[in-house]
């Protein structure tokens, strides 16, 4: 419980008994619990909130990440997601998130080498991952082998005991690359191709993807820098899909190799993880900028939406879409001008002077440019979600820790409201039960 004194209070009339009730309003939010008092009759179990999706409820109370959707404002642990993209590196603002600073030099240097200490992954993981099909999805092969590593690592159970939490976080952000590049080599039929320590950790997984016969890999700094960047911008985004799921499934207590596969898995689906890939699809559709006045007709006609457009918390401007697109042109002066991107200039100039999407406050998202960006540096579609949650692993450990550590936090146990048969028994009317 917080011993905060509240800054308000919500005053309320139960219509069914006429009595009132006065509800304390703590950072802007009243206690469900605070209604379970509000009862119809004594043998009233009490009156329940009702959230479908959780829209409107905060289930935790959190230092970690704050957004502003009307201001476009994203923050990690207070810096801006602007500054952080400029100044800091991946592991950095990994650190960050984790330990609530910035590391200083020492630290950073420590931390470093720590991961890049832990990229190796036991070599029957290869045989684990030999086991999938040859066109088996990337993202099942990562989280399969994310899971697979619990059984590797039986101390990470102890989740109270610091040390032990420190360790499984340190694999778990240097390994994710490591199972990622596995699974692509995997799919293409290629060698695995083992991580080099000297190299930055987006270097390194860059190495891993297209090492091929030389002895050393040299990543492109341009593209080595734009993955870090991109990573960053991916890193946490507070108490989405899937930062619930590493939570609900932490909130048993279980591992984080589990929990982590448990989250991965919710960001496979396309309405989280999976926008992007569907951007370039569209674009590909729409094919040339003379198709775009036509295309965004159908859209306005409500026959499919423009994929990349439109957030539920982000109504004016996505930050991340706007530092993503100085990423893309820095991209583009290496790898050549994908025709794609011109498509999607000019579907944003004509949907941001639109009446439609400016009334229905519709900006492109974070996935408008990210999936062109991926797409010009190589890597194929299915690899997409994937690197979002080489990005997303120390936001979701952040929350995970954060989450087990909150004296407040107990099992997760939703409520339902029960809206089925009323008690019945079985007579000559039921079907045959087989019995
Ligand atoms: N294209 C056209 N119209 C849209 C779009 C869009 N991309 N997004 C929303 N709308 C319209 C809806 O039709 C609706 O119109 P109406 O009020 O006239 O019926 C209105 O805007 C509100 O839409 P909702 O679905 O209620 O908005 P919500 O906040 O729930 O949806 C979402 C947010 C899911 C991101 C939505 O904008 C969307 O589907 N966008 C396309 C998919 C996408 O890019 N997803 C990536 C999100 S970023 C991320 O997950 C990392």
């Amino acid at each position: 419980m917080t011993t905060e004194t509240p800054e308000g209070s919500l005053q309320v009339t139960d219509t069914r008994t006429g009595l009132r009730y006065e509800l304390p309003i703590f950072d802007g939010a009243v206690r469900a619990m605070d209604l379970r008092q509000v009862k119809a009759s004594d043998d009233d179990f009490g009156l329940l909130s009702y959230d479908p999706a959780l829209v409107n409820t905060a289930t935790c109370r959190s230092t970690i990440t704050y957004i502003d959707g009307e201001r476009g404002i994203l923050r990690y642990r207070g810096y801006p997601i602007e500054q952080l993209a400029e100044e800091a590196s991946f592991l950095q603002v990994a650190y960050l998130l984790l330990n609530g600073e910035l590391p200083d030099k020492a630290e950073a240097e420590h931390w470093a080498e720590d991961v890049t200490h832990h990229t190796f992954v036991h070599e029957n993981i290869k045989k684990f991952i030999d086991g999938f099909h040859h066109d088996a999805h990337p993202m099942g092969i990562l989280v399969s082998t994310v899971a697979a590593l619990s059984t590797f690592y039986p101390g990470a159970k102890d989740v109270f005991d610091k040390e032990s939490r420190r360790v499984q976080v340190v694999r778990l952000v240097a390994k994710m690359p490591t199972l990622a590049a596995f699974a692509y080599r995997h799919a293409m039929g290629l060698p695995y191709a083992y991580p080099d320590d000297v190299l930055s950790y987006a270097g390194n997984f860059l190495n891993m993807m297209w090492k091929t016969t030389k002895l050393e890999y040299k990543p492109d700094p341009v593209l080595e820098h734009a993955l870090d960047v991109l990573f960053i911008l991916h890193a946490d985004h507070e108490q989405n899909c899937s930062a619930h799921t590493m939570r609900t499934v932490g909130s048993s207590h279980a591992d984080p190799y589990v929990a982590t596969s448990a989250a991965a898995s919710a960001l496979y689906g396309p309405l989280h993880g999976g926008a992007n890939e569907q951007v370039l699809r569209m674009l590909t559709e729409i094919g040339s900028v003379e198709h775009i006045p036509e295309y965004v007709e159908r859209v306005k006609a409500g026959e499919f939406r423009l994929m990349g457009f439109g957030h539920r918390v982000y109504k004016n401007f996505d930050p991340r879409a706007q530092i993503i697109k100085q990423v893309a042109d820095q991209v583009f002066e290496v790898t050549g001008r994908n025709h794609l991107l011109d498509i999607a200039l000019e579907l944003e100039k004509v949907a941001l002077g639109d009446e439609y999407f400016v009334s229905h406050r519709l900006y492109p998202n974070v996935d408008f440019y990210s999936g062109i960006i991926y797409q010009a540096m190589g890597f194929p579609v299915e690899m997409f979600p994937v690197l979002f949650a080489i990005g997303r692993t120390p936001g979701w450990l952040a929350q995970w820790e954060e989450g087990l550590l909150d004296p407040e936090q107990k099992i997760t146990r939703p409520r339902q409201l029960y809206v089925g048969h009323p008690e019945r028994d079985l007579d000559s009317d039921t079907p045959s039960t087989g019995k």
